[in-house]
């Protein structure tokens, strides 16, 4: 059964589009992420989902049923938001009733429901408390107790971890994962951090400016992402994006890097979408940990390629050290073993696995498969 279907939705305010056709799909217990910068329209949509705003043209269904005249209350979905929204003046107990004692189940059921929450969410010894007298982590983990209090077709949570520290964000984020592991929900979650879209989703839209770039898993978008705009904003360090002019020789391709000599490198087989670029410009695209000392490198692919280029600065991040060097006149950045990471001033060698590159056409963005 589908969880949930979003067919063609769009919003508008008067002349302004927020939303200009979107198409996701997910199905029961999976985790859907929605990922983008500031002002893509990531709440927006949520709010569509919720019902807490009207869509322009397009439908939504929950659970297989068209909600789009459904009001919130009737969609079976519960939301947690970035605010928290708590009652100040209420317990946490009676904050995580509140929405029973709306919906009249019984006194029983509610104890019942309301002890399973706590137990599960570990605050068993929170209940008595107010708002105001929990941590964020804490407060955090009430609206996320409130909405399990339902059991509803749909979780949505909109940045519920943007308010806690850095320490907390990924102790809870582990925690969500956990309870998503344990109780098989469905859930759309909201960020604009990659990191955690990468670690929680099981599915991730990419958004911006109102429509969807790539729609897919983790690893879809890690490995094969279909432009320049998802390849840069996953990731992290960001994949480098050298440009250079395509060339080819006996079917492979082949790109020449420059920094002081010119470095013929071979890329693998030239592809139908990669031929009517020979001789153009095209954008290659490495991540970092594809480009590192030759000690560290996978050596399996027999077609490793080696580089030389003059470091300018080295960052070490404990496991690994991230060396930046300049290759086609732009910053490039290889993590490199600590000890191999060379000298700023000094030239290191670099391992890059041509089966890993990608190429971007500079005038569309796309990925050229
Ligand atoms: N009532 C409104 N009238 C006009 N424009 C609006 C209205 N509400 C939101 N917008 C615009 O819609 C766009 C998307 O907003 P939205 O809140 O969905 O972004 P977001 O992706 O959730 O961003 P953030 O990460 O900052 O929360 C923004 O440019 C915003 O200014
Ligand atoms: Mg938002």
């Amino acid at each position: 059964m589908g969880a949930l279907s979003i067919r063609k939705v769009k919003k508008s305010y008067g002349d302004t589009h927020i939303l200009k056709g979107i198409d996701l799909e997910i199905e029961n217990g999976q985790f859907l992420i929605l990922v983008g910068p500031s002002g893509c329209g990531k709440s927006t949509l949520l709010n569509m989902i919720a019902g807490l705003d009207d869509i322009t043209s397009g439908e939504i269904y929950i659970a297989d049923r068209l909600v789009n005249n459904l009001s919130p209350k009737d969609r079976d979905i519960a939301m947690v938001f970035q605010s928290y929204a708590l009652y100040p003046n209420m317990t946490v107990r009676r904050n995580i009733a509140f929405g029973l004692e709306i919906r009249k189940v019984p006194k029983i059921e509610q104890d019942e429901i309301i002890n399973r929450v706590a137990k599960t969410l570990q605050m068993e010894h929170l209940l008595d408390r107010k708002p105001a007298q929990l941590s964020g982590g804490q407060r955090q983990r009430v609206a996320m107790g409130r909405a399990l209090a339902r059991n509803p077709a749909l979780f949505l949570f909109d940045e519920p971890l943007s308010n806690l520290d850095a320490k907390l964000r990924v102790e809870m984020r582990t925690e969500i994962k956990l309870l998503h592991q344990r109780l098989g929900t469905t859930i759309v979650y909201v960020t604009h951090d990659q990191i955690e879209a990468m670690t929680l989703g099981e599915r991730i839209a990419v958004m911006k400016e109102g429509e969807v770039r790539q729609f897919g898993t983790p690893q879809q978008l890690y490995d094969l992402p279909s432009d320049l705009y998802v390849a840069g904003f996953i990731g992290s360090p960001s994949m480098n994006f050298i440009p250079c002019v395509l060339g080819e020789a006996d079917g492979v391709g082949v790109v020449t890097l420059n920094n002081g000599k010119d470095q013929l490198i071979s890329l693998g087989q030239i592809s139908d979408i990669q031929r009517p670029f020979v001789g153009k410009p095209v954008i290659l695209g490495i991540r970092p940990e594809q480009l590192t000392d030759p000690a560290s490198a996978h050596s399996d692919h027999p077609n490793m390629q080696i580089l030389t280029a003059m470091v300018t600065i080295t960052e070490p991040t404990g496991p690994d050290t991230l060396v930046t060097v300049n290759i086609n006149g732009v910053k490039t950045v290889a993590r490199c073993h600590p000890r191999a990471a060379g000298v700023p001033g000094q030239s290191v060698q670099l391992s890059l696995d041509p089966t890993k590159a990608l190429l971007f056409d500079p005038v569309s963005e796309k990925r050229l498969a």
